[in-house]
């Protein structure tokens, strides 16, 4: 079997550190380790649109933001395939006949989208039909690919359930092997699942403005890094672990060799919080460690973009020609699901003959 990666994020802002360590980093571990045929990395304007109709602006706005910061984390166009979701036009096509596989129950059952609802409020004021819908144009976006490795965070499990579901539906329905079976890849350490956000909110997410952008400049980084909510207590007191922000972004984040080079009184992360939990080491300390972790891993990174930004219209023609691509082999996905299904009536003159012989029987 083939070995094809793809994922995508929505243009609704500048990625975050909770996407570098859920799922950008990973991506290009992945890119390094080399042993795939194709990957895919789409920009999902049109599942964007599907909480942001009003705002398509923002949408628009973002796309190269999130190119630009795939680019500057060395995610590379002549490795990857990049495209915008929106102007490959097999997806909705798709979508529809996937949508006949599916109820609506089984759909409205994903905990991601429930949780996604009471965020935006659509538990209020009425859930867009586009937006109930996008775990399956999701499915599509996948099995147009044939794409069987899906690096995401892991709160996409629920759509990529839904997708093999979608899968063996379609190739039982319509007795055939054309679509195939995708699995995640999550981040190896668990604390890369979910970072919490600056203010203990369980979640980063734009919308709240908790958030360390991977192009935040060192002044806002030291900012947010020392606005992060702790508990407030004595310095002699014991620290607590649990639930502390700046460990859970350590423990996502630091090696052993940030602590050789920015904190040499500790060899490793364990021995830095067996310390912290006797008491005695205040939290603006971890802080300023904390920063220099972020400005060691993100200033390269930082850097980059600002060249790339310097090559806008070399970025968009990469772009479009990685659409081209994407375009040609999920219209062959389609056409192989149209066969499938018997609705291929023009691809060649089966169905030509098919019908002069059933009517000539009957003259
Ligand atoms: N739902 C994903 C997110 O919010 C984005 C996405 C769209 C995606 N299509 C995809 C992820 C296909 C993986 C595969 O981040």
């Amino acid at each position: 079997m083939k070995n094809i990666i793809l994922t995508a994020d929505r243009p609704t802002g500048k990625l975050h550190i909770g996407h570098y360590v859920g799922s950008l980093r990973e991506r290009v571990k992945l890119q390094q380790e080399g042993n795939f045929d194709k990957f895919f990395i789409m920009i999902a304007d049109a599942q964007a649109l599907t909480d942001n109709s009003g705002n398509p602006q923002k949408v628009r706005d973002n796309v190269l933001e999130v190119m630009l910061d795939y680019l500057s984390i060395g995610l590379d166009p002549k490795k990857i395939t990049f495209c915008i979701q929106s102007q490959i036009t097999a997806l909705p096509e798709m979508t529809e006949f996937f949508m006949n596989l599916v109820t609506l129950p089984r759909l409205l059952r994903n905990p991601t989208v429930k949780s996604e609802v009471a965020m935006r409020g659509f538990d209020k004021v009425g859930m867009p039909v586009g937006f109930a819908t996008y775990p399956i144009s999701q499915a599509a976006d996948i099995t147009a690919f044939k794409a069987n490795i899906i690096p995401v965070g892991e709160d996409q499990e629920p759509m990529l359930e839904q997708t093999r579901e979608i899968v063996r539906s379609f190739n039982r329905t319509y007795n055939t092997d054309t679509l195939v079976e995708c699995k995640a890849v999550l981040p190896e350490n668990e604390a890369s699942f979910r970072l919490p956000g600056t203010d203990g909110n369980a979640k980063m997410s734009k919308s709240i403005g908790n958030c360390i952008y991977l192009s935040d400049e060192p002044d806002v980084l030291k900012k947010k890094v020392n606005s992060i909510v702790t508990t407030p207590r004595k310095l002699e007191e014991p620290g607590v672990i649990e639930n502390n922000v700046l460990f859970i972004y350590l423990k996502a984040l630091c090696k052993d060799e940030h602590f050789a080079k920015y904190y040499p009184e500790f060899a490793n992360l364990n021995e830095l919080e067996v310390a912290y939990q006797k008491g005695g080491l205040g939290d603006g300390k971890i802080k300023q460690f904390l920063y220099n972790v972020l400005m060691d891993i993100f200033t390269p990174i930082r850097e980059r973009r600002k060249v790339l930004q310097t090559q806008i219209a070399e970025i968009i023609e990469i772009l479009k020609q990685g659409t081209e691509v994407a375009n040609q082999t999920a219209n062959q996905t389609l056409l192989e699901m149209k066969q499938a299904m018997g609705i291929d009536y023009f691809s060649d003159d089966t169905f030509k003959n098919e019908q002069i012989e059933k009517f000539s029987n009957k003259q």
